[in-house]
Protein backbone atom coordinates (compact mmCIF):
# COMPACT_ATOMS: atom_id res chain seq x y z
CA UNK A 1 0.00 0.00 0.00
CA UNK A 2 1.22 3.62 -0.86
CA UNK A 3 -0.31 4.84 2.51
CA UNK A 4 -0.77 8.58 1.29
CA UNK A 5 2.36 8.83 -0.89
CA UNK A 6 2.01 9.55 -5.12
CA UNK A 7 3.88 6.91 -5.88
CA UNK A 8 5.92 4.05 -4.55
CA UNK A 9 9.16 4.91 -5.23
CA UNK A 10 8.77 8.13 -3.21
CA UNK A 11 7.02 5.92 -0.57
CA UNK A 12 10.28 3.77 -0.84
CA UNK A 13 12.60 6.89 -1.09
CA UNK A 14 11.34 8.12 2.19
CA UNK A 15 12.12 4.75 3.90
CA UNK A 16 15.45 5.12 3.32
CA UNK A 17 16.58 5.97 6.90
CA UNK A 18 14.50 2.90 7.92
CA UNK A 19 15.88 1.12 5.42
CA UNK A 20 19.40 1.55 6.41
CA UNK A 21 18.19 1.75 10.79
CA UNK A 22 16.70 -1.86 9.55
CA UNK A 23 19.93 -2.99 8.18
CA UNK A 24 22.33 -2.27 11.10
CA UNK A 25 20.13 -3.30 13.72
CA UNK A 26 20.98 -6.28 15.90
CA UNK A 27 24.84 -5.89 14.05
CA UNK A 28 26.56 -3.94 16.13
CA UNK A 29 27.66 -5.57 19.89
CA UNK A 30 29.87 -3.00 22.47
CA UNK A 31 30.77 -0.70 19.60
CA UNK A 32 32.15 -3.23 17.19
CA UNK A 33 29.55 -5.11 14.14
CA UNK A 34 28.87 -8.58 14.80
CA UNK A 35 26.48 -10.23 12.26
CA UNK A 36 24.83 -13.43 14.44
CA UNK A 37 23.78 -15.21 10.67
CA UNK A 38 27.71 -14.95 10.07
CA UNK A 39 28.69 -17.01 13.42
CA UNK A 40 30.72 -20.17 12.63
CA UNK A 41 32.55 -18.30 9.70
CA UNK A 42 35.31 -17.10 11.38
CA UNK A 43 37.58 -19.67 9.73
CA UNK A 44 36.51 -19.17 6.38
CA UNK A 45 36.40 -15.39 6.92
CA UNK A 46 40.06 -15.58 7.87
CA UNK A 47 41.12 -18.36 5.31
CA UNK A 48 40.21 -16.21 2.41
CA UNK A 49 42.45 -15.62 -0.31
CA UNK A 50 39.93 -13.61 -2.89
CA UNK A 51 36.20 -12.06 -2.83
CA UNK A 52 34.70 -11.69 -5.64
CA UNK A 53 31.19 -9.49 -5.36
CA UNK A 54 28.67 -10.11 -8.34
CA UNK A 55 25.33 -8.66 -9.03
CA UNK A 56 23.55 -6.74 -11.64
CA UNK A 57 22.12 -3.15 -12.25
CA UNK A 58 21.97 -1.14 -9.09
CA UNK A 59 23.08 -4.12 -7.02
CA UNK A 60 26.11 -3.96 -9.18
CA UNK A 61 26.94 -0.57 -8.06
CA UNK A 62 26.55 -0.92 -4.50
CA UNK A 63 28.94 -3.52 -4.87
CA UNK A 64 31.39 -1.25 -5.94
CA UNK A 65 31.10 0.76 -2.86
CA UNK A 66 31.42 -2.25 -0.65
CA UNK A 67 34.72 -3.28 -2.96
CA UNK A 68 36.32 -0.04 -1.31
CA UNK A 69 35.24 -0.63 2.02
CA UNK A 70 36.44 -4.03 1.98
CA UNK A 71 39.18 -3.80 0.61
CA UNK A 72 40.34 -0.91 3.35
CA UNK A 73 38.84 -2.91 6.27
CA UNK A 74 39.50 -6.66 5.50
CA UNK A 75 42.74 -6.09 3.66
CA UNK A 76 41.46 -9.08 0.95
CA UNK A 77 41.35 -8.11 -2.55
CA UNK A 78 37.63 -8.00 -4.17
CA UNK A 79 36.61 -7.78 -7.38
CA UNK A 80 33.14 -7.35 -8.63
CA UNK A 81 31.79 -8.45 -11.73
CA UNK A 82 28.63 -8.29 -13.48
CA UNK A 83 26.74 -11.79 -12.61
CA UNK A 84 26.41 -12.38 -16.83
CA UNK A 85 29.42 -11.50 -17.25
CA UNK A 86 30.94 -13.30 -14.55
CA UNK A 87 29.22 -16.93 -15.72
CA UNK A 88 30.36 -17.27 -19.10
CA UNK A 89 34.40 -16.74 -18.93
CA UNK A 90 36.42 -19.04 -17.08
CA UNK A 91 37.30 -17.15 -13.75
CA UNK A 92 39.98 -18.27 -11.26
CA UNK A 93 38.20 -19.32 -8.44
CA UNK A 94 38.39 -21.76 -5.76
CA UNK A 95 37.94 -23.07 -2.40
CA UNK A 96 39.70 -19.38 -0.90
CA UNK A 97 37.23 -17.56 -2.95
CA UNK A 98 34.02 -16.14 -1.63
CA UNK A 99 31.51 -14.94 -4.07
CA UNK A 100 29.25 -12.46 -2.43
CA UNK A 101 25.76 -11.62 -4.46
CA UNK A 102 23.87 -8.71 -4.06
CA UNK A 103 20.19 -9.01 -4.93
CA UNK A 104 17.89 -7.03 -3.77
CA UNK A 105 14.79 -10.04 -4.94
CA UNK A 106 16.70 -12.56 -4.73
CA UNK A 107 15.41 -14.06 -7.94
CA UNK A 108 17.46 -12.38 -10.84
CA UNK A 109 18.38 -15.10 -12.95
CA UNK A 110 21.88 -13.63 -13.95
CA UNK A 111 23.15 -13.57 -10.39
CA UNK A 112 21.30 -16.92 -9.32
CA UNK A 113 23.01 -18.75 -12.62
CA UNK A 114 26.79 -16.80 -11.41
CA UNK A 115 26.13 -18.20 -7.78
CA UNK A 116 25.83 -21.96 -8.79
CA UNK A 117 28.30 -21.71 -10.83
CA UNK A 118 30.80 -20.26 -8.08
CA UNK A 119 29.63 -23.16 -6.09
CA UNK A 120 30.00 -25.64 -8.35
CA UNK A 121 33.64 -24.85 -9.10
CA UNK A 122 34.44 -24.86 -5.29
CA UNK A 123 33.92 -21.21 -3.94
CA UNK A 124 32.30 -20.23 -1.31
CA UNK A 125 29.38 -17.95 -1.37
CA UNK A 126 27.29 -15.50 0.46
CA UNK A 127 24.45 -13.54 -0.18
CA UNK A 128 23.06 -10.02 0.54
CA UNK A 129 19.71 -10.20 -0.23
CA UNK A 130 16.19 -8.14 0.53
CA UNK A 131 13.99 -10.91 0.38
CA UNK A 132 13.51 -13.65 3.02
CA UNK A 133 14.00 -17.04 2.15
CA UNK A 134 14.45 -15.85 -1.68
CA UNK A 135 16.09 -18.75 -4.26
CA UNK A 136 19.76 -16.85 -4.12
CA UNK A 137 19.65 -16.57 -0.31
CA UNK A 138 18.73 -20.47 -0.05
CA UNK A 139 21.40 -21.54 -3.03
CA UNK A 140 24.38 -19.85 -0.87
CA UNK A 141 26.12 -20.75 2.37
CA UNK A 142 25.16 -17.70 4.15
CA UNK A 143 23.04 -15.04 4.02
CA UNK A 144 22.79 -10.88 5.59
CA UNK A 145 19.64 -9.84 5.08
CA UNK A 146 19.10 -6.34 4.54
CA UNK A 147 15.60 -6.34 5.89
CA UNK A 148 14.68 -2.48 4.13
CA UNK A 149 10.87 -4.24 3.79
CA UNK A 150 9.05 -4.95 0.30
CA UNK A 151 10.44 -2.61 -2.44
CA UNK A 152 7.23 -2.39 -5.29
CA UNK A 153 8.91 0.45 -7.52
CA UNK A 154 10.91 -1.28 -10.54
CA UNK A 155 13.04 1.62 -9.38
CA UNK A 156 15.37 -0.01 -6.81
CA UNK A 157 16.32 2.94 -4.18
CA UNK A 158 15.81 1.82 -0.68
CA UNK A 159 17.39 -1.42 -1.29
CA UNK A 160 20.35 -0.22 -2.72
CA UNK A 161 21.22 2.36 0.49
CA UNK A 162 20.24 -0.91 2.50
CA UNK A 163 23.07 -2.89 0.48
CA UNK A 164 25.41 -0.34 0.93
CA UNK A 165 24.80 -0.68 4.63
CA UNK A 166 25.23 -4.32 4.22
CA UNK A 167 28.19 -4.15 2.83
CA UNK A 168 29.85 -2.17 5.03
CA UNK A 169 28.83 -4.15 8.02
CA UNK A 170 30.10 -7.40 6.16
CA UNK A 171 33.01 -5.05 5.66
CA UNK A 172 34.07 -4.30 9.41
CA UNK A 173 32.80 -7.90 10.64
CA UNK A 174 35.25 -9.71 8.62
CA UNK A 175 38.10 -7.31 9.14
CA UNK A 176 37.39 -7.93 13.09
CA UNK A 177 37.80 -11.62 12.32
CA UNK A 178 41.22 -10.91 10.31
CA UNK A 179 41.97 -7.84 12.67
CA UNK A 180 42.89 -5.59 9.97
CA UNK A 181 40.34 -2.96 10.90
CA UNK A 182 42.11 0.54 11.95
CA UNK A 183 42.23 2.27 14.74
CA UNK A 184 39.16 4.57 13.72
CA UNK A 185 36.94 1.77 12.42
CA UNK A 186 34.58 2.15 15.49
CA UNK A 187 34.13 5.47 14.02
CA UNK A 188 32.89 4.77 10.81
CA UNK A 189 30.45 2.02 13.13
CA UNK A 190 28.98 4.93 15.50
CA UNK A 191 28.59 6.62 11.99
CA UNK A 192 26.61 3.85 10.80
CA UNK A 193 24.48 4.17 13.46
CA UNK A 194 24.20 7.48 13.09
CA UNK A 195 23.54 7.44 9.15
CA UNK A 196 19.77 7.06 9.23
CA UNK A 197 19.13 10.31 10.89
CA UNK A 198 21.36 12.28 8.73
CA UNK A 199 19.36 10.61 5.72
CA UNK A 200 16.40 12.03 7.37
CA UNK A 201 17.52 15.20 7.95
CA UNK A 202 19.06 15.35 3.89
CA UNK A 203 14.97 14.29 2.69
CA UNK A 204 14.26 16.95 4.91
CA UNK A 205 17.01 20.02 4.17
CA UNK A 206 17.28 19.22 0.53
CA UNK A 207 14.23 17.03 -1.07
CA UNK A 208 12.39 20.34 -2.55
CA UNK A 209 15.54 22.01 -3.82
CA UNK A 210 16.06 18.43 -5.68
CA UNK A 211 12.69 18.28 -6.88
CA UNK A 212 13.05 21.93 -8.11
CA UNK A 213 15.66 21.73 -10.29
CA UNK A 214 14.44 18.55 -11.71
CA UNK A 215 11.64 20.37 -12.94
CA UNK A 216 13.33 23.18 -14.19
CA UNK A 217 14.93 20.48 -16.04
CA UNK A 218 12.25 18.80 -17.58
CA UNK A 219 13.42 19.26 -21.05
CA UNK A 220 16.89 18.30 -20.60
CA UNK A 221 18.03 15.66 -23.62
CA UNK A 222 21.18 14.58 -21.54
CA UNK A 223 22.84 14.21 -18.06
CA UNK A 224 25.87 13.07 -17.05
CA UNK A 225 27.02 12.53 -13.73
CA UNK A 226 30.81 12.07 -12.16
CA UNK A 227 32.11 11.04 -9.26
CA UNK A 228 35.42 9.49 -7.94
CA UNK A 229 36.51 7.04 -5.57
CA UNK A 230 33.51 5.52 -3.59
CA UNK A 231 31.20 8.64 -5.56
CA UNK A 232 32.08 7.04 -9.01
CA UNK A 233 29.40 4.32 -8.67
CA UNK A 234 27.18 6.37 -7.03
CA UNK A 235 27.64 8.96 -10.52
CA UNK A 236 26.66 5.03 -12.36
CA UNK A 237 23.87 4.63 -10.14
CA UNK A 238 22.36 8.41 -10.84
CA UNK A 239 22.75 7.33 -14.49
CA UNK A 240 21.01 4.35 -14.48
CA UNK A 241 17.76 5.73 -12.19
CA UNK A 242 17.27 8.69 -14.56
CA UNK A 243 17.55 6.22 -17.71
CA UNK A 244 15.11 4.02 -16.28
CA UNK A 245 12.84 6.02 -15.43
CA UNK A 246 12.93 9.46 -16.73
CA UNK A 247 13.77 7.85 -20.34
CA UNK A 248 17.01 10.50 -20.62
CA UNK A 249 20.16 9.94 -21.85
CA UNK A 250 22.58 9.61 -18.94
CA UNK A 251 25.78 8.51 -18.23
CA UNK A 252 28.01 8.31 -15.02
CA UNK A 253 31.76 8.49 -15.38
CA UNK A 254 34.66 8.16 -13.25
CA UNK A 255 35.76 12.09 -12.76
CA UNK A 256 39.45 11.14 -13.83
CA UNK A 257 38.32 9.88 -17.07
CA UNK A 258 37.22 13.10 -18.32
CA UNK A 259 40.22 13.97 -20.00
CA UNK A 260 40.35 10.40 -21.49
CA UNK A 261 37.73 10.84 -23.89
CA UNK A 262 33.99 12.33 -22.34
CA UNK A 263 34.80 15.91 -21.62
CA UNK A 264 34.60 15.96 -25.57
CA UNK A 265 30.73 15.52 -24.73
CA UNK A 266 30.58 18.77 -22.59
CA UNK A 267 29.21 21.84 -24.39
CA UNK A 268 27.00 24.95 -23.18
CA UNK A 269 24.24 24.58 -21.15
CA UNK A 270 25.02 20.64 -20.62
CA UNK A 271 24.03 19.56 -17.04
CA UNK A 272 26.34 17.67 -15.11
CA UNK A 273 25.92 16.76 -11.47
CA UNK A 274 29.18 15.74 -9.25
CA UNK A 275 29.74 14.20 -6.24
CA UNK A 276 32.03 15.60 -4.57
CA UNK A 277 33.96 13.90 -1.87
CA UNK A 278 34.52 15.57 1.66
CA UNK A 279 38.21 17.39 1.81
CA UNK A 280 38.14 15.75 5.45
CA UNK A 281 39.07 12.65 4.01
CA UNK A 282 41.54 13.29 1.40
CA UNK A 283 42.61 16.95 0.36
CA UNK A 284 43.81 15.70 -2.26
CA UNK A 285 40.91 14.00 -3.81
CA UNK A 286 38.52 16.87 -3.61
CA UNK A 287 40.95 18.90 -5.00
CA UNK A 288 41.08 16.43 -7.64
CA UNK A 289 37.55 16.41 -8.53
CA UNK A 290 37.12 20.83 -8.04
CA UNK A 291 39.57 20.75 -10.97
CA UNK A 292 37.58 18.34 -12.96
CA UNK A 293 34.60 20.83 -11.78
CA UNK A 294 36.76 23.64 -13.14
CA UNK A 295 37.42 22.12 -16.39
CA UNK A 296 33.61 21.29 -17.75
CA UNK A 297 32.79 24.63 -16.32
CA UNK A 298 35.19 26.15 -18.76
CA UNK A 299 33.45 24.26 -21.56
CA UNK A 300 30.25 26.05 -20.53
CA UNK A 301 28.70 22.93 -18.19
CA UNK A 302 26.16 23.70 -15.73
CA UNK A 303 27.48 22.39 -12.79
CA UNK A 304 25.33 20.68 -9.91
CA UNK A 305 27.88 19.56 -7.18
CA UNK A 306 26.61 17.21 -4.82
CA UNK A 307 29.25 18.31 -1.87
CA UNK A 308 29.59 17.80 2.01
CA UNK A 309 27.53 20.79 4.37
CA UNK A 310 31.05 23.74 4.63
CA UNK A 311 32.55 22.45 1.44
CA UNK A 312 32.95 26.33 0.12
CA UNK A 313 35.38 24.95 -2.39
CA UNK A 314 32.86 24.41 -4.26
CA UNK A 315 30.74 27.27 -4.75
CA UNK A 316 32.78 29.69 -7.33
CA UNK A 317 32.19 27.07 -9.81
CA UNK A 318 29.14 25.10 -9.25
CA UNK A 319 25.66 26.54 -10.61
CA UNK A 320 23.59 24.49 -7.92
CA UNK A 321 24.93 22.93 -4.55
CA UNK A 322 23.09 19.82 -2.75
CA UNK A 323 24.43 19.75 0.49
CA UNK A 324 25.39 16.63 2.70
CA UNK A 325 25.87 15.84 6.25
CA UNK A 326 29.00 14.80 7.44
CA UNK A 327 30.22 10.95 7.34
CA UNK A 328 32.67 9.23 7.30
CA UNK A 329 35.08 8.14 3.90
CA UNK A 330 32.76 4.96 2.96
CA UNK A 331 29.39 6.12 4.51
CA UNK A 332 29.20 9.14 2.58
CA UNK A 333 28.06 7.55 -0.64
CA UNK A 334 24.87 6.39 1.35
CA UNK A 335 24.34 10.04 1.43
CA UNK A 336 24.95 11.39 -1.80
CA UNK A 337 22.99 8.42 -3.95
CA UNK A 338 19.93 10.21 -2.06
CA UNK A 339 19.69 13.50 -4.18
CA UNK A 340 19.98 11.71 -6.91
CA UNK A 341 16.57 9.07 -6.55
CA UNK A 342 14.93 12.81 -5.48
CA UNK A 343 16.06 14.04 -8.89
CA UNK A 344 15.34 11.07 -11.11
CA UNK A 345 11.71 10.86 -9.48
CA UNK A 346 11.54 14.37 -9.83
CA UNK A 347 12.41 14.73 -13.84
CA UNK A 348 10.01 11.55 -14.09
CA UNK A 349 6.92 13.57 -12.22
CA UNK A 350 7.80 16.03 -14.34
CA UNK A 351 7.24 14.96 -17.37
CA UNK A 352 4.45 13.13 -15.83
CA UNK A 353 5.19 9.28 -15.90
CA UNK A 354 4.86 6.38 -14.37
CA UNK A 355 7.53 6.32 -12.33
CA UNK A 356 6.76 2.94 -10.22
CA UNK A 357 6.34 1.10 -13.74
CA UNK A 358 8.74 2.09 -16.29
CA UNK A 359 8.03 1.23 -19.91
CA UNK A 360 10.23 -2.71 -20.93
CA UNK A 361 11.42 -2.89 -17.22
CA UNK A 362 10.54 -5.55 -14.48
CA UNK A 363 10.53 -5.19 -10.47
CA UNK A 364 13.01 -8.69 -11.38
CA UNK A 365 14.48 -10.15 -13.72
CA UNK A 366 13.94 -14.26 -13.94
CA UNK A 367 15.49 -14.90 -16.78
CA UNK A 368 18.78 -14.87 -18.53
O1 LIG B 1 16.67 -7.89 -7.53
P1 LIG B 1 18.06 -7.53 -7.92
O2 LIG B 1 18.73 -6.64 -6.91
O3 LIG B 1 18.92 -8.73 -8.21
O4 LIG B 1 17.94 -6.71 -9.26
C1 LIG B 1 19.08 -6.33 -9.99
C2 LIG B 1 18.72 -5.30 -11.04
O5 LIG B 1 17.85 -5.86 -11.98
C3 LIG B 1 18.08 -4.06 -10.43
O6 LIG B 1 18.90 -3.46 -9.46
C4 LIG B 1 17.76 -3.02 -11.51
O7 LIG B 1 18.93 -2.49 -12.05
C5 LIG B 1 16.87 -1.93 -10.91
N1 LIG B 1 15.69 -1.74 -11.70
C6 LIG B 1 17.60 -0.63 -10.69
O8 LIG B 1 16.79 0.40 -10.25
Amino acid sequence: EKGGWPSFMAKEVSEEPEAVANTVRGRVQDGAVVIPELDGLDELFRDIDRVIITACGTAFYAGMVGKYALEAWARVPVDVELAHEFRYRDPVIGARTLIVSISQSGETMDTLMAVKYAAEQGARTLSICNTQGATIPRESDAVVYTHAGPEVAVASTKAFVAQITALLLLGLHVGRVRETLPADASDDVTGLEALPEKIAQLLDEEQEHVEQLASWMADTRSVLFLGRNVGYPIAMEGALKLKEISYIHAEGFAAGELKHGPIALIEPGQPVFVIVPSPRHSALVHSKVVSNIQEIRARGARVIAVAEEGDAAVLPFADEVIRIPLAGPFLEPVLAVVPLHLFAMGLANAKGLDVDQPRNLAKSVTVE
